[in-house]
């Protein structure tokens, strides 16, 4: 059986064993969360652990990244029962610093990314992706692995986290894995936790509505079309619609002929507000 990972709070203790380690020669995977980790967490943690000699997770339920009248409060927590699920894949170390650890008190640094954090998410939740740049911009200090996997649940993140890296030189390479999806669907979130039974039904409207834009996307439909289509699947089943849209998956700007395209969805089921996406195969066709 693999050891308990060691829980590391002070970010200068959790960088010096990860230095020490790679210096060793040790190839260092990292994982950032915030904890309440589930199926989809611990496929990253299965990548990185195939992938490295080491891993490191780490859970901080960071409040720079929630806006007013969000979740923070009431989002879960449960470290205990985190190492527990990860000790189980091997991980060596927790990194679970404190909210002082990551923004010492009078702390008046941000990280700031354009393009890819402005429209979707960047739009519905104002400064939400200058939190996520500055924290995980603050983890990469304390975790200076050599490699970082990311879910592609949060696609618009992981092209955000992917341009700050490239954008600042940081020396870490990125991984994007796939999402992780219940039997029906419904792709594996933390926030699930938050809905009811009735909800958790409506709530895999998302996953029908990709569904339906993919075989329409690769019937040749136009765009608008299949948005139209999208909206209307996730309103049948009571989801408050955020946005239903076919963007380029690396600009998210309009799709272009030949390349890579995304469908992207957010609404609300309840008061639980839910993101997806699935990638879409570039065609001949962007109209
Ligand atoms: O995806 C998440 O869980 C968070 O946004 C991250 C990357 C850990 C930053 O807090």
């Amino acid at each position: 059986m693999a050891d308990a990972p060691r829980i590391v709070r002070d970010p200068a203790t959790m960088r010096a064993e990860v230095i020490a380690n790679r210096t060793a020669g040790r190839r260092i995977g990292f994982v950032p969360t915030m904890g309440a980790l589930h199926a989809g967490h611990c496929s990253l943690v299965e990548r990185a652990a195939a992938e490295c000699d080491d891993v490191v997770v780490s859970v901080f339920v960071n409040p720079t990244q929630f806006g007013p009248g969000e979740d923070y409060a009431r989002y879960p927590r449960s470290l205990e029962a985190d190492a527990a699920l990860v000790g189980r894949l091997g991980v060596r170390w927790i990194h679970a610093p404190l909210a002082d650890d990551i923004y010492p008190p009078g702390a008046a640094t941000r990280v700031v990314v354009d393009g890819p954090a402005t429209p979707f998410e960047g739009r519905a939740r104002p400064g939400h992706f200058t939190g996520v740049a500055t924290v995980v911009c603050r983890l990469f200090q304390a975790v200076p692995a050599d490699v970082a996997y990311f879910g592609a649940k949060d696609w618009q993140q992981t092209l955000v986290v992917r341009r700050m890296v490239r954008d600042l030189g940081l020396p870490i390479e990125i991984v994007v894995c796939p999402t992780v999806r219940e039997p029906d669907g419904l792709a594996m979130s933390s926030r699930n936790a938050y809905l009811d039974p009735d909800e958790r039904f409506r709530a895999v409207a998302l996953f029908e509505s990709l569904e339906a834009a993919t075989a329409a996307w690769e019937r040749g439909a136009e765009v608008a079309v299949i948005e139209r289509a999208m909206r209307a699947a996730l309103v049948a089943r009571g989801v408050a619609v955020d946005y239903a849209s076919i963007v380029d998956s690396e600009t998210l700007g309009s799709p272009v002929v030949g390349r890579e395209a995304v469908a992207l969805v957010a609404g609300r089921v309840g008061a639980t507000r839910l993101i997806d996406n699935r990638v879409l195969a570039g065609r001949g066709s962007s109209a």
